[in-house]
């Protein structure tokens, strides 16, 4: 033994690496028949492999300018981190962009902003912007809700998101009196610290999912008895990231845990399918609406992407007709992000959101019933400009999914689907979760939620008016050529807001309906 020893120790290490890529080349030329190019270049066909697999992180960190980027590009994402983290998020010198590109949009201002009063909301709360409107009120619900926050956390399930990144989200959305959207995997543990949560359910019927994969309504009303936080329920008829395609919850992050909050097995992936159990067409849709509402009390509405009009033609008949329907309905624009989705479906299938929402306006408004429904909007909408854009097509109140995750932390990646998240907020890997600190990260997601309205206010100041509601089609123009053909919003989009019941910041504060700091 001492001599082979012995005799391993007197060979260099220059022999040892050409015995080891000669090894290699050995077992690419005869042993592995899978990658041709390892076979037919062996040992230097692995550089490729290498080099792709680093390719990504390598062009964001080095190649992609500033604006180059998708989602999210740099300045963007580097706007959510400075602004979560409370350090300066200004840029110096001027604007970085091509103002007179194609599609650009510009915001009116007012020759003088708006002058906020000593005794204004604003002047002792600097990011106080809640809704509007009241989800509900219209068709009279038990518990009506006014969102405290315009902006609050999209759906995203807890087994899509790990569990440290959702309880941070929780505390987050209560520190900025904002709502935290459960998404499909069911009410956790984690929802429950005390911000208000709207339940989102869709084909799965996860956390109110009866013994045969239907949807129980004895489970939502206890659901709802047992949780009071729960202040709206949202069903999910698609997300823009995947229409019509349910969802996919892969495998290898189904623990026990998420397994007993869904009802589910261990490690097997879950495919929601893509239609609902519960409604096979347009007026059961609209029953089912109003069975929850009339047995829990609640507010409930829809989240969908658009494409086709013709069943929004008929719910929008029925909302008239007979005065029924959803309290809110949630518009996600084919940008808009997922746990996991074919790319063919993320690329292709259903509108940007600009698009698919001024579609489903103009089509409320035809007949009469905007002024009945808050309207939600996600989509790359947590940037303030963007989201005065969408105030001034017509939204209440936007969702983030994205945004809020890079707010506690999320580097873009972009491997929600591996379980292999590297920022620990997309995986179930508890050494990858770990590295999360709920405390810290539920502030910052406030602070970006706090810094977001602040700026949101100044800008909607910046126009003449009080709440961004006042927004219309003509405080916003779009690029389409030079000045004189750089078109208003009611023109591009062929419709003019209608504008929205407000009388001061002062009454929405008073509203006894008012979520966040409102307790019951
Ligand atoms: C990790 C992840 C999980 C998501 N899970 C859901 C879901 O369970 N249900 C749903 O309707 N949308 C889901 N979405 C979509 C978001 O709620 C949101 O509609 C979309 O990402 C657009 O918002 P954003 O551009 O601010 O990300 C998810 C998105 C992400 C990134």
């Amino acid at each position: 033994m001492s001599i082979v020893l012995e005799f391993l120790g007197s060979i260099s290490w220059w022999l040892w690496v050409i015995i080891v890529l000669a090894i290699i080349a050995i077992r690419d030329i005869f042993f592995q028949s899978k990658h041709t190019i390892s076979h037919n270049f062996p040992v230097v066909g692995h550089l490729r492999y290498w080099l792709e697999s680093i390719g990504p992180e390598m062009r964001q960190y080095f190649v992609a300018n500033n604006r180059e980027e998708l989602p999210f590009n740099r300045i963007e994402r580097s706007w959510i981190y400075a602004s979560a983290k409370n350090e300066n998020n200004y840029e110096g010198f001027g604007t970085d962009r091509d103002i007179y590109a194609h599609q650009h949009i510009f915001i009116n201002n007012a020759m003088m902003p708006y002058n906020v009063k000593e005794d204004h909301p604003n002047k002792l709360d600097k990011s106080f912007l809640p809704c509007a409107k009241v989800m509900g009120s219209y068709n009279k619900r038990k518990r009506p809700f006014r969102p405290a926050s315009i902006i609050n956390v999209s759906a995203m399930s807890f087994g899509s998101l790990s569990a440290k990144a959702i309880e941070s989200l929780n505390k987050g959305v209560k520190i900025a009196d904002a709502y935290h959207n459960t998404g499909e995997g069911g009410l956790s543990p984690y929802h429950s610290h005390g911000g208000d949560v709207i339940f989102h359910f869709g084909t799965g019927y996860f956390g109110v999912r009866a013994e045969d994969g239907g949807f129980s309504m004895e489970k939502m009303i206890k659901l709802v008895e047992d949780n009071p936080f729960i202040r709206a329920i949202e069903v999910k008829l698609s997300q823009g990231a995947k229409p019509g395609k349910g969802g996919v919850l892969p495998g290898a992050k189904i623990t026990k845990e998420i397994a007993d909050i869904r009802g589910v097995e261990v490690g097997k992936t879950v495919l929601s399918p893509p239609n609902h159990k519960a409604f096979s067409n347009v007026p059961e849709l609209v029953d089912f609406i109003d069975a929850i509402a009339e047995a829990t009390g609640l507010p409930v509405g829809v989240k969908a992407a658009i494409g086709k009009l013709d069943q929004w033609e008929e719910i929008a008949q029925i909302m008239k007709t007979e005065n029924r329907g959803p309290d809110f309905i949630t518009v996600d624009g084919g940008e808009g992000g997922t746990g996991a989705a074919p790319p063919s479906f993320a690329d292709h299938v259903s509108l940007p959101w600009i698009y698919g929402f001024s579609d489903i306006y103009k089509l409320f408004q035809k007949h009469k019933i905007e002024d009945r429904v808050v309207f939600i909007g996600s989509g790359k909408l947590g940037f303030p400009a963007k989201a005065a854009m969408a105030f001034a097509m017509g939204v209440d109140c936007i969702n983030v999914a994205r945004e809020a995750m890079m707010s506690i932390g999320c580097i873009q990646a972009q491997v929600c689907h591996t379980n292999r998240c590297p920022s620990g907020i997309a995986t179930q890997s508890k050494w990858l979760q770990n590295g999360i600190n709920i405390p810290l990260k539920s502030v910052r997601l406030a602070q970006y939620f706090k810094t977001f309205k602040k700026e949101f206010i100044e800008i909607t100041h910046a126009a003449g008016y009080e709440h961004p509601c006042q927004f219309t089609m003509t405080d916003v123009d779009m690029n389409v050529d030079d000045h004189n053909l750089s078109k208003e919003f009611n023109n591009t989009f062929g419709y003019d807001k209608t504008s929205v019941d407000f009388n001061s910041m002062q009454d929405l504060k008073d509203c006894v309906y008012l979520g966040g700091k409102y307790k019951a």
